[in-house]
């Protein structure tokens, strides 16, 4: 057995899991969502039936009719002597899901590629013999990619040095780097909720305690509560996304993010700004990126190709001052030696023709979002917001049944991903991210789904239930 999971984290990881009756169901049905999403990996011990029973203030018999319908389900076993585990899912791998299964996967806010980058790619395969003729492991990076990517920090005025530069594969490789220097064991680290769930998961596993702000697509951030989390628990960081925030497509007012930002001096703590989503601009235009009057080594920002060109290439990277780079570059080698070559030659090249590209990804977002919010006015029960730019909608639903939304859709064969697993603290089962990166004809047949699935959710008149296999039982 390789993992436990205690009663306390996974009461906390089920927010609330109360959602229809009987109780023992629902707390079933909330347990396999963990499974589903992988919060819960296979082969994870649960908690003791009487220790969950008194974390969730549930008689233990409830809780042993909800490990009865998981085993039942083949979720989880239970060995005498030994608890309760998690079981593997069965048929699928946990890859990306094959579309010719007929599913439509919503699960990932990811884009299709840029049109130009199979081509852009033989160019640089065609140079391969000058590419491979360096030797050697590179941690921080080819200084062609460096010096391109400070040239764009500069000209968005933020002076940048190319030794300001760490390139990485993938933002979240750098949020995982930036996370086990900065953080130790037990540290306060701020995030808004709802967040994006795998930065959580970073912050998490190098030790974090975190404190949630609210984001809401309606008000942005809520700067009070944030100004008194910072004086309270002086965090030694905080991880925000000023623009087009993932979920809720926010960007910061400028006031926002000059109060955000003295709080966060004030308190000591490093501001780590996730820059991913940052130029996916629909209709906003653009604004001053802010936390520019920072002391040296307060702020750092992350930057990646993931969404702008394709999230297959890997490449990211950590713009911050020449120190907190080397202590960077100390630790990078633990989890990996660097970024390939092939991908910042290719990088070097996308970032010559970037306007182009941005110009190009706005319009495909634009056409994404407008398909989505249509096919969703199928229900109209539900709030859908405006988002400017970004990769989704958070949807807010007319009932807390997001979860129970999504285990009856995915009974359907449609595949999301539910509002709790944005939140820090368990509760968002109000609201759903829609991405709206996918086809915009497979997002109106979701739509229609999701009508039904939301109907019999409504209901209470769940029918159907998921085996671990992934089938209807
Ligand atoms: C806000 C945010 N940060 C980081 C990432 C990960 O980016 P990458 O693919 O560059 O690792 C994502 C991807 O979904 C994201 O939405």
């Amino acid at each position: 057995m390789d993992s436990r999971i205690s009663a306390r984290a996974l009461a906390a990881a089920l927010g609330g899991w109360r959602t229809r009756e009987p109780a023992y169901e629902a707390l079933a049905d909330s347990i396999r969502l963990l499974c589903l999403d992988n919060r819960l990996a296979p082969r994870t011990a649960l908690p003791a039936e009487r220790e969950l029973a008194a974390a969730l203030q549930l008689s233990r018999s409830t809780v042993a009719a909800a490990y009865r319908s998981l085993r039942e389900t083949g979720h989880i076993a239970s060995l005498r002597g030994s608890g309760s585990v998690t079981l593997p899912l069965g048929r699928r791998d946990p890859g990306r899901v094959d579309p010719a299964d007929g599913m439509i996967d919503l699960q990932q806010a990811s884009p299709p590629a840029w049109p130009g980058l199979a081509g852009l790619m033989a160019d640089v395969g065609a140079a391969a013999s000058s590419l491979v003729s360096r030797v050697g492991y590179d941690v921080l990076g080819r200084i062609e990619l460096r010096e391109a990517i400070a040239r764009r920090y500069t000209e968005r005025g933020i002076p940048t040095d190319p030794a300001e530069v760490l390139v990485t594969t993938g933002a979240q490789s750098a949020i995982h780097l930036v996370s086990t220097v900065l953080i130790g064991r037990g540290d306060r680290v701020l995030v808004e909720t709802p967040t994006y769930p795998h930065a959580v998961d970073a912050l998490r596993r190098a030790g974090a305690r975190l404190v949630g702000i609210p984001v809401t697509t309606g008000d942005g951030w809520d700067v009070d509560r944030a100004e008194q989390a910072f004086a309270r628990t002086l965090p030694v960081m905080a991880y925000f996304m000023p623009d087009f925030q993932n979920p809720t497509g926010r960007s910061m007012t400028a006031h926002e993010r000059s109060a955000l930002l003295a709080a966060g001096e004030r308190a000591g703590s490093v501001l780590v700004l996730d820059e991913t989503t940052g130029d996916l601009d629909i209709d906003r235009g653009p604004v001053p990126p802010g936390f520019d009057t920072a002391e040296p080594g307060t702020v750092v920002r992350i930057g990646s190709l993931g969404k702008t060109v394709w999230g297959g290439l890997r490449l990211g990277w950590v713009r911050a001052d020449g120190d907190l780079i080397r202590r960077l570059v100390a630790a990078r080698p633990a989890h990996d030696l660097g970024t390939p070559e092939f991908e910042q030659a290719i990088a070097s090249r996308l970032l010559a023709r970037f306007d182009d590209i941005v110009t190009q990804r706005s319009e495909l977002l634009r056409a994404g979002r407008d398909a989505v919010a249509d096919a969703l006015r199928v229900i109209p029960s539900w709030r859908i917001p405006h988002a400017a730019g970004g990769v989704s909608l958070w949807v807010e639903l007319d009932a807390p049944l997001s979860s129970a939304l999504v285990l009856e859709a995915r009974s359907r064969g449609v595949l999301l991903t539910a509002g709790p697993r944005f939140s820090v603290d368990g509760g968002h089962d109000r609201h759903l991210r829609v991405p709206f990166t996918s086809p915009p004809d497979e997002m109106m047949r979701a739509a229609h789904v999701l009508s039904d699935a939301w109907d019999a959710v409504r209901a209470g008149a769940r029918s159907t239930m998921v085996d671990a296999a992934g089938a209807v039982v």
